[in-house]
């Protein structure tokens, strides 16, 4: 049998226990294993307590028993006391580093970011073909030698690959990093009903040996027309246009043959020189005019391709390289530029 005063003595330390321990508390995780070791249903010192209560005499049973019931529920008070508290304390600490700084200084509104000069071309230039009726097209850059060659009327073997040297993907001799965005061309026909108006802005790759004028990676923009009775007046027309959204409305375009396997006739495509009006400087040497875009009547054999009849539909195409456009426009001289990531270059646009 248990003793009476014993147990009442075994509940004070308990309670002093309790107390004294639940102070040094200072985390809810700490407060979990605090409250195993009190409350836990198998083991807990409380619980124990109370299962000890039967080895007591019948008639202490009872006083006890009330005694060791109020306790309980006063320590649980306690706790529950304790857990408000953390959290709250949690919740405070939470507000302090979450809260706005009013003493912290104002941020810059500009953070220096911008496009890329050949995107800001870019978009101009679909927002002109877009005004015009011509839908934008993606296109990928590792390609097909059929989409990119073949049937652009370059056949294998023949010496007008050796004006466009690409980089072959190695062991898949059948694909090439894109040369030109004139590989969209036949791609775009065989996917659409006629007529149409695509244009196609997209990085192109060549295998160069880098100078101030020539890149290994570069940007075009190409764009084709396919309906019925188009003529090379239409795409002198549109080209026209786009020449002086670009450079100015007293800019003019002159036109000279020039021979493209995949147009016929074909053109090479000049502006006025903007930058001496036509009289001559270092940058068109002395011919006033510059060298920007290659255009045509679309050959046969492609349109043939791209599933379109060539006795019915006929077409135009041009291709601008987007580098030069913004060399010109900003008078910059080495395109190596564009792909160097030196802020000291960029930041200027
Ligand atoms: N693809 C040619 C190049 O990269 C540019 C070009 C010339 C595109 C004539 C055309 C065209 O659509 O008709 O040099």
């Amino acid at each position: 049998m248990l003793h009476d005063k014993i147990m009442q003595e075994k509940l004070a330390n308990l309670k002093k226990n309790f107390v004294d321990e639940l102070q040094n508390v200072s985390n809810l995780l700490d407060l979990d294993k605090f409250e195993q070791k009190f409350f836990s249903r198998k083991s807990g010192e409380i619980t124990l307590l109370m299962k000890s209560l039967k080895e007591v005499s019948a008639e202490k049973r009872k006083e006890l028993g009330k005694l060791a019931n109020d306790a309980k529920k006063e320590l649980q008070e306690l706790l529950d006391a304790k857990v408000f508290g953390l959290k709250n304390k949690d919740k405070d600490k939470l507000a302090e580093t979450e809260a706005i700084d009013v003493t912290q200084p104002k941020l810059p509104k500009h953070l220096g970011g911008h496009l890329h000069p050949i995107t800001i071309i870019q978009n101009k230039l679909e927002d002109l073909f877009t005004s015009m009726g011509f839908e934008v097209e993606d296109g990928p850059e590792l390609e097909s030698d059929y989409y990119n060659f073949s049937a652009m009327n370059i056949p294998e073997d023949h010496p007008a690959r050796d004006m466009q040297d690409t980089f072959y993907v190695k062991d898949h001799s059948n694909w090439v990093m894109r040369t030109h965005t004139s590989s969209m061309q036949v791609r775009s026909m065989q996917k659409r009903d006629t007529p149409m108006r695509v244009v196609i802005p997209g990085r192109c790759f060549r295998n160069e040996a880098t100078d101030p004028r020539h890149e290994h990676t570069f940007y075009q923009l190409e764009g084709f027309v396919v309906d019925k009775n188009v003529s090379l007046g239409d795409m002198k027309g549109v080209l026209e246009a786009t020449v002086k959204h670009l450079y100015g409305k007293n800019s003019k375009i002159r036109l000279r043959p020039k021979f493209y396997p995949f147009v016929e006739p074909g053109v090479n495509g000049e502006v006025s020189c903007f930058l001496c009006m036509s009289k001559g400087c270092r940058v068109c040497k002395n011919t006033g005019w510059l060298e920007i875009f290659g255009a045509g009547m679309i050959h046969p054999s492609v349109l043939k391709e791209g599933n379109i009849n060539p006795d019915i539909y006929q077409g135009f195409a041009f291709g601008f390289g987007l580098n030069r456009l913004v060399m010109l426009k900003y008078n910059i001289e080495d395109i190596r530029n564009f792909q160097s990531g030196d802020l000291r270059f960029l930041n200027q646009f």
